[in-house]
């Protein structure tokens, strides 16, 4: 059965003995962050956290739990998605997207499901009182105030929701997105939507913008694990995120119609807050924000949300994460969309066997990218594909080596990588659009990228010398030690240093 909320998703990390329950008084402000902070960066991202006595600002507590590092396990991650290994999430999009015919009519007939696999969990939008709406606070009564959304970092601009599914609506073409998008608190009503400019919302938003049309806005704060994840997922802007969840969970997201703006929630968040965007406004400053680079962004101006209701249910719990200097529960999101994206790259670039992208590369700083390589000049055509695919076009260091180089493991890729190239010969550099939160690029957004082909050099590739073969012990002598290794009475440290 699929988590169909944070109440699940909470009861199946206790049982799996990942949940640390908190109960002594902690802060909203700084402490819940510190503390976060020290567990993830414990090995394997440590527990998830629920704090059950949380102060608020103004030294009061708040009537609301927070849970943090709710996907910062392996374990938690694929608890969340309802698999055993992440990877099996790729083979069902790799079996949907293999289209060859098979033989026979019953063959013909067999593969139609796995066709509509993807369109066969819908969102569901249901009539009537939704858990996400049991308590329902409008206009003059909606104060943000007392809800317990966290200081993360000592400059940080202000208190942040930092786990929200912000959901909006293409305007030309009425298709949803889901994405999660930080948001900064400025008052008692008022929110500051932190949406980047390469971001399906942030298209949306510059549409309507341009048209003068006030824009709704919900933020979703907890529901179903996989949609909470797909928030977080570069899907294309023609899928919505909520009919890909239903994919992933193999059962349809239950939504519900908002109560003050024309779109629908999830019915089984813990909190929902509905609002607009008035295109006449002037935007506001965000920020500075302690990000995921490990470096504070700067402030800069962003669209002000006005909220015109907070529904929720009757004892919600607020969910949040923290991004600060690697790693941080951000990265087992992002290694879910590594996996499960596999496929999907391998689609339209097939000699890709492997990529990864190592956690203190925060995503678009470096990726490792393995390739069967049949042609000379082959790493190139990679990476140019690469940087012309959705928000891999933002990928800041590409390295290509060939298919039998684990990248899964960066000490690794970096050895072969940098056993094989000539420095001179072998990085390229290119130019392109660059993360928002790049600090380093010539502009903003805008900047160089390097890509390094690191794959065996080929004489057609006007190499002539003698390219020399990797070091390994024959078979014979691995099993005949193997045989007496007991013996030999050595006892090796594993890497926690524990005999
Ligand atoms: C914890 C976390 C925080 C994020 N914060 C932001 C943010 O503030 N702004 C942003 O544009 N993207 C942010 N992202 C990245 C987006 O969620 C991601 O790029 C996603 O694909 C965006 O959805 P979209 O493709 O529908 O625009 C964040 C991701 C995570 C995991």
């Amino acid at each position: 059965m699929a988590l169909n909320n944070l109440r699940d998703f909470l009861k199946a990390i206790d049982e799996a003995g990942e949940l640390a329950r908190i109960a002594h008084p902690v802060r909203a402000r700084l402490e819940i962050a510190e503390i976060a902070d020290r567990v993830m960066k414990s090995p394997g991202g440590g527990p998830a956290l629920l704090f059950e006595h949380v102060l608020l600002e103004n030294g009061q507590r708040s009537t609301q739990p927070v849970a943090i590092n709710l996907f910062g396990s392996m374990r938690r991650m694929c608890l969340a998605l309802g698999t055993e290994k992440l990877d099996d999430i790729g083979g069902r999009i790799s079996d949907m997207l293999n289209l060859k015919v098979p033989e026979g009519l019953l063959g013909k007939l067999a593969m139609l499901p796995r066709l509509a696999e993807m369109g066969k969990f819908p969102p569901r939008v249901k009539g009537g009182r939704p858990p996400c709406q049991e308590v329902v606070q409008r206009d003059d009564a909606v104060n943000l105030d007392v809800i317990p959304f966290l200081t993360t970092w000592p400059e940080d601009g202000g208190r942040y929701i930092t786990l929200p599914m912000v959901i909006t609506i293409d305007p030309s073409r009425g298709i949803r997105n889901v994405g999660m998008y930080r948001v900064q608190v400025l008052g008692r009503n008022t929110l500051a939507m932190h949406w980047q400019r390469h971001k399906v919302a942030a298209g949306h938003w510059r549409e309507m913008a341009g048209r003068g049309e006030r824009m709704p806005v919900v933020i979703a704060l907890g529901g179903d694990p996989a949609s909470i994840y797909s928030g977080s997922a570069p899907l294309p802007p023609t899928i919505d995120e909520f009919l890909f969840a239903g994919f992933l969970r193999r059962q349809p997201v239950e939504l519900a119609r908002a109560i003050t703006c024309a779109l629908d929630v999830p019915s089984e968040a813990e909190m929902v807050l509905e609002g607009y965007i008035d295109p006449a406004e002037e935007l506001v400053l965000e920020g500075p924000f302690g990000d995921h680079t490990g470096f504070y962004s700067l402030a800069d101006y962003y669209p002000r949300v006005h909220v015109t209701a907070i529904t929720s249910r009757r004892d919600p719990i607020y969910p949040a994460t923290l991004v600060g200097r690697p790693p941080m529960e951000d990265f087992y999101l992002g290694h879910a969309t590594e996996r499960i994206f596999l496929p999907l790259l391998k689609l339209t670039v097939p000699e890709i066997v492997d990529y990864h992208m190592p956690a203190p590369g925060i995503f678009h700083n470096l990726v490792f990218v393995s390739i069967d390589k049949q042609y000379p000049g082959q790493a190139y055509k990679v990476m140019n594909a690469l940087w012309g695919q959705g928000l891999m076009s933002l990928a800041k260091v590409l390295v290509v080596v060939d298919k039998e180089v684990n990248v899964q493991d960066p000490n690794e890729a970096w050895w072969v990588a940098l056993n094989n190239i000539d420095p001179e010969r072998d990085v390229r550099f290119t130019m392109g659009p660059i993360d928002v939160l790049d600090h380093s690029s010539r502009a903003f957004t805008y900047g160089s990228k390097m890509g390094i082909d690191a794959t065996r050099k080929w004489k057609e590739e006007g190499f002539d010398r003698e390219w020399p073969r990797l070091i390994t012990m024959d078979e014979k002598t691995k099993q005949d030690v193997d045989g007496m290794w007991e013996k030999l009475g050595i006892r090796l440290k594993n890497v926690s240093g524990e005999q």
